[in-house]
């Protein structure tokens, strides 16, 4: 188990120069502690996160996201046939857009495409491998740190300079909240999340075993190449069927239908740590994925080689290619409009 016995944090913030980029440019981490048990490690490329600590009463911590040691590794994940995208922040369109062209105002773009004939989380070159500025960092009980970066008109072949805001927050009650803001100066299509890997055994173990609850009873239908066909799965009787709480699977890549945000969007409980967390989203979705092509040969941090089931990701956000669907919920920020987006996730012992 990756475990070590430290004192409890101290509510604190902590900078630090992480690398630099081939560039020059100069990536910091920040580390944010709650005072009650939780530090998050943060970067301000990709405005990643890189570690998530949750300490026991006894002092035992637990880092429960996948990440890697330092900025070269982070960058050369981009190259891997399949990236995993460890902790990034994802735009400025999360998941696959069909054959990467969608049309506002009768205006048809056609982006750049970098999964096939399509277009994944934002194209060849999307927010996880941007270069963020740090806005704004506050200390005390419920520590934020605010990520601001600006795409430009035409970045990826997206419409629009969008300037993006992403706030995190460590609250006394041991959540990470995360909020994103974004204005645009054309219309354009957004849909930002968040692709940490968690485990609440520790980065180094299994998420098999663990407990997973989705609360939706749809999910989208995918065609061969896992573009969404526009219907919808239901979901009782069949193997993603997670509303009764179910183990994790060992391979999953499905967008799950939100109709509640009064109810969280799902959660995931390890009996051997009793370490839990929930999920809360005003999103229309929460897209799981576990597993992939891209791990055995992926070295972490603290020399850890991750596999197909080292962690599983809580992707909430609008559905992927909602801009060739009428019938998805609107993906479009239109200019003088604000994106917002909150999502939180709640730590607790359940047991
Ligand atoms: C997608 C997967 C993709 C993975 C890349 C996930 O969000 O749903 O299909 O392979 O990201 O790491």
């Amino acid at each position: 188990m990756q475990k070590s016995h430290i004192s409890h944090f101290t509510a604190n913030c902590v900078t630090k120069l992480f690398g630099t980029l081939p560039d020059g440019k100069e990536v910091y981490s920040y580390v944010l502690s709650n005072g009650n048990g939780l530090e998050a490690t943060f970067i301000n490329y990709g405005a990643t996160i890189t570690s998530l600590k949750i300490a026991d009463e006894d002092g035992t911590v637990t880092d429960v996201v996948l990440g890697f040691n330092d900025i070269d590794d982070y960058i050369d994940a981009f190259n891997l046939p399949s990236a995993p995208y460890f902790g990034s922040v994802i735009g400025r369109y999360a998941g696959r857009i069909n054959k990467g062209t969608f049309t506002i105002n009768n205006d048809t773009y056609q982006l750049n495409k970098n999964h096939g004939a399509h277009t994944l989380h934002g194209g060849n070159s999307g927010f996880g491998r941007a270069f963020w500025q740090m806005k704004q960092l506050k200390g005390g009980l419920n520590p934020s740190i605010v990520f601001t970066y600006t795409s430009r008109d035409g970045e990826e072949q997206f419409p629009g300079e969008l300037a993006i805001d992403v706030t995190y927050t460590l609250t006394e009650n041991n959540e990470l909240v995360v909020d994103y803001t974004a204005t645009t100066t054309k219309d354009t299509v957004i849909n930002l999340t968040q692709h940490s890997y968690f485990n609440l055994d520790g980065h180094a173990q299994t998420v098999s075993g663990q407990e997973l609850l989705v609360n939706a009873d749809k999910a989208l239908k995918l065609d061969a190449d896992n573009i969404p066909t526009g219907e919808f799965i239901t979901v009782k009787g069949t193997a993603i069927d997670f509303n009764g709480g179910a183990t994790v699977p060992s391979s999953i890549d499905t967008s799950f239908v939100l109709e509640n945000n009064d109810r969280p969007a799902a959660s995931l409980y390890s009996a051997k740590t009793g370490l839990k967390m929930t999920v809360y989203t005003n999103q229309p979705s929460v897209h799981i994925y576990v597993g992939g092509n891209c791990f055995g040969s992926i070295h972490g941090k603290e020399s850890v080689s991750y596999h197909t089931t080292s962690g599983i990701c809580f992707e909430t956000q609008n559905f992927p290619d909602a801009p060739n669907h009428a019938h998805f919920p609107d993906s479009v920020l239109r200019k003088g409009e604000q994106y917002s987006h909150k999502t939180r996730f709640a730590f607790e012992r359940a047991k």
